[in-house]
């Protein structure tokens, strides 16, 4: 029997598809195939903006027809969106074929819904108000080679005014730092070469005495040839710790994702970020008096409700100020529930799409700028993959930059010395050396 899961949302969406399909190889599920030839097919749902959810309700409304001609198809939904209040009915009014809802904390309890499916022909509905246990009961089948995702910890406490996640994912829970560490040290045994360390807000990481400069610590300690990445950090919880720990091992990628959402100190507090433009900057400054080279991406929002044209163009200033290698942008999205959709002063469409066309402008030219300064560098390259249409082998440098090159052996999984011959945009291509 085959399975297909189709994922929306952040790494740690793409790392649950993995324990999902896991979870379905133990339910004998043997391997994945494409939609029309799957037994089951799972969507793992994301309902951080409005156009996520409106991504999954089109996607689930088009298999219909499949669900109606093959009989015996399991059709589950799961994820994010699933766990919003009111989601899981409203999805089993609008697509009755589904078989099987999950939220995310009951996603250990698969097996035992596709069970009680094959037993009787009721949708199986199962939302866990919360999930107390933070380990793991399934290997999962992992699909990134040569890098591996490790959660660290799960939900978030802190509350961003926007934002859906806490209500979703429930309160801060750390993984215990034995077992994180069991994990990477089998995963560097069996080959991976990239470790990136999963959470909401790693920074308030903690198992006993261990915070999350210790375990990153730890986990860079681990014997092998390997290199380690982490996100998210929330810039409130910023440390010199963590930047004493990042300078100390080599393993540690130069890279730090450090969302700042706004530059305007009004509108910084209206999202309930709990720090300032200004301590944003000094921990820059921080971060590269220690390591100078050490790039920065972020994530940006603009049009948060009542944001004038003076406060989008403190962003831009920020966005000029800080320096970053890239960054990704969103406009502004309601989510029900959370504390930004009850206030008054929407942004109009057309105003949200002028800034963000603006912001996007101003970031990809910071970007280019970026590229071509390392036309004629050497950059050591983690080989990810191979571009069949580009006929190009592809991976990215430890500041997360991506680089191309020709290569007649197989080279994904290597670290591989490349010199910069062209610099296209964010990409990179050079030569092996
Ligand atoms: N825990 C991480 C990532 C959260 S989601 C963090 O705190 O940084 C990733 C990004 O989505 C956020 O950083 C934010 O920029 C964006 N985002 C979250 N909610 C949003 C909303 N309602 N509208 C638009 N963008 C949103
Ligand atoms: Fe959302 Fe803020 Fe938590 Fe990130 S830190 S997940 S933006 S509430
Ligand atoms: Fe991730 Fe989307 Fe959930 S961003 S945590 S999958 S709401």
């Amino acid at each position: 029997m085959k399975y297909h899961i189709v994922t929306y949302g952040c790494q740690m969406n793409l790392h649950e598809s993995e324990k999902i399909a896991g979870i379905l190889k133990t339910a004998g599920y043997s391997q994945s195939a494409p939609l029309e030839e799957a037994d089951i097919i799972v969507f793992n749902t994301c309902c951080i903006r409005e156009n996520a959810e409106n991504h999954a309700f089109g996607n689930i409304g088009a298999l219909k027809k499949l669900k109606r001609e093959k009989k015996g198809l399991i059709i589950a939904v799961g994820g994010c969106m699933v766990q919003e209040e009111g989601k899981a009915k409203l999805l089993k009014e609008k697509f009755p074929f589904i078989d099987i809802l999950f939220g995310t904390h009951d996603l250990w309890h698969l097996r035992e819904l596709i069970e009680d499916k094959r037993k009787g022909n009721k949708t199986v509905i199962s939302v866990l108000d919360e999930r107390k246990e933070t380990e793991d009961h399934a290997d999962p089948v992992r699909t990134s080679y040569p890098n591996a995702w490790v959660n660290i910890m799960y939900g978030c406490n802190n509350f961003c005014s926007y934002c859906i996640v806490p209500y979703v994912r429930g309160r801060e829970r750390s993984r215990s730092a034995t077992a994180i560490l069991r994990e990477v040290e089998a995963l560097v045994r069996d080959g991976y070469r990239e470790i990136t360390l999963l959470g909401q807000n790693v920074n308030s990481y903690r198992d006993g005495e261990v915070d999350f400069a210790r375990l990153l610590d730890a986990v860079a300690s681990v014997e092998g040839n390997f290199r380690v990445r982490f996100m998210t950090s929330h810039p409130k919880d910023f440390s010199p710790a963590l930047v004493a720990v990042m300078k100390k091992h080599k393993k540690i990628c130069k890279h730090l994702h450090l969302p700042v959402q706004a530059g305007n100190n009004r509108i910084l507090g209206l999202m309930n970020r709990r720090y300032t433009r200004e301590k944003y900057l000094e921990e820059l400054a921080l971060l590269r008096g220690e390591i100078p080279d050490c790039e920065v991406t972020t994530d940006l929002i603009v049009a948060f409700p009542t944001e004038t044209e003076e406060e989008f163009e403190d962003t831009l200033s920020l966005v000029e100020a800080a320096d970053f290698s890239s960054a990704f942008t969103f406009i502004y999205s309601p989510r029900a529930g959370t504390k930004a959709a009850q206030m008054e002063g929407r942004i109009p469409e057309d105003v949200a799409k002028d800034r963000i066309t603006r912001l996007i402008a101003l970031v990809n030219r910071k970007t280019r700028e970026k590229s071509a300064r390392y036309v004629g560098k050497t950059v050591e390259i983690l080989c990810e993959d191979f571009d069949a249409k580009k006929g190009l082998y592809l991976g990215r440098d430890e500041y997360g930059r991506m680089g191309y090159f020709k290569s007649e052996t197989d080279m994904v999984g290597e670290f591989v010395n490349l010199k910069i011959t062209e610099a296209n945009g964010i990409s990179l291509y050079g030569e092996m050396v």
